[in-house]
């Protein structure tokens, strides 16, 4: 039998995997959905051995953040928790995503977005302060696997608008979740937090997205939390991620000038944000950054 690696049997003189492979080679049903869903919307579904790795990247990423949440408390700078963090990346033989992503590369390894930041807050030595409410981000990578979760933390009591938009992005993200399972329509997710958020009378952010991760940090499909037509069906072997933004007041962000990263609301009202990490399942789905309890 011809081997992949072996003269195409036609005379091209290209190996037959070069050749005339794809359309000889039986195919498994996970190929061919694979290979349909890159072509026809560039989005990589993952292998047994590739969840697995995505996996421990993703336990480490809610590890990482649980124990850097629970050193946050008033009087401690961000740039502690960063540094706090960095060293438990490197106990884990891991690397932090975001430290030099992008343009301009991002400064610190982690996000720590207060108040009226709506995401991508940079850490700094300002003390945390009683009253305040933060979003930390985690994106870590493992073994060259992406794992990327965040969360909220109070400082003591927070006033009434923070305290809601706080609960309202729990929920509009535990509700998107819940109804995840191949077929559902990717708009589905953004129908859901839209609808939500509107009856608590908050405003969900557009201008930032979920998105695919696992084998790079940002993968197709983008993963809009607002409402949207795109109609990609859910499939087992999609890892992306669900990071809603939820405004009290305008839905607008502005970008600080300054470092072209962080973004705060508009109006200066509160902003809050979680994100999960989640695989689609054959018949459901799986919340890849939740620690065990
Ligand atoms: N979860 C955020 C995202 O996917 C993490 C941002 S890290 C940064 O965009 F480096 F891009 F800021
Ligand atoms: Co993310």
């Amino acid at each position: 039998m011809i081997g992949r690696n072996d003269a195409c049997w036609c005379g091209s003189g290209k190996k037959w995997k070069k050749c005339h492979y794809a359309e000889e080679a039986p195919q498994t049903d996970f190929q061919k959905r694979a290979s349909d869903y890159l072509k026809q919307y560039q989005i990589l579904l993952k292998t047994p051995k590739q969840i697995a790795g995505i996996r421990q990247a993703c336990l480490l990423a809610a590890q990482v953040l649980d124990k850097t949440c629970k050193m946050a408390k008033a009087g401690v700078t961000t740039n502690e928790l960063n540094a706090y963090a960095e060293k438990l990346h490197a106990e884990a033989g891991a690397i932090a995503a975001p430290l030099n992503y992008g343009h301009p590369p991002f400064p610190k390894s982690i996000c720590t977005s207060l108040n009226e930041e709506v995401c991508h807050g940079i850490p700094d030595d300002v003390p945390l302060k009683e009253g305040d409410l933060m979003n930390i981000d985690v994106s870590v990578i493992l073994d060259g696997y992406f794992g990327d979760c965040s969360k909220m933390v109070k400082i003591g009591e927070v006033n009434p608008e923070k305290e809601l938009v706080y609960e309202v992005v729990k929920e509009c993200l535990r509700r998107s979740i819940e109804i995840l399972k191949p077929g559902v329509l990717l708009h589905e997710i953004g129908d859901i937090i839209e609808d939500n958020a509107a009856t608590k009378g908050c405003s969900v952010v557009n201008q930032f997205v979920g998105h695919g991760v696992g084998l790079a940090f940002h993968e197709p499909p983008q993963v809009p939390h607002h409402r949207n037509t795109l109609r990609i069906p859910l499939t087992q072997g999609m890892t992306f991620t669900i990071e809603p933004m939820i405004n009290a007041g305008v839905r607008e962000s502005v970008i600080d000038p300054a470092n072209q990263w962080e973004a705060r609301t508009k109006d200066g009202r509160a902003s809050a944000q979680w994100e999960h990490t989640i695989l689609i399942t054959e018949d459901g789905h799986e919340i890849l950054t939740l620690l065990e309890s």
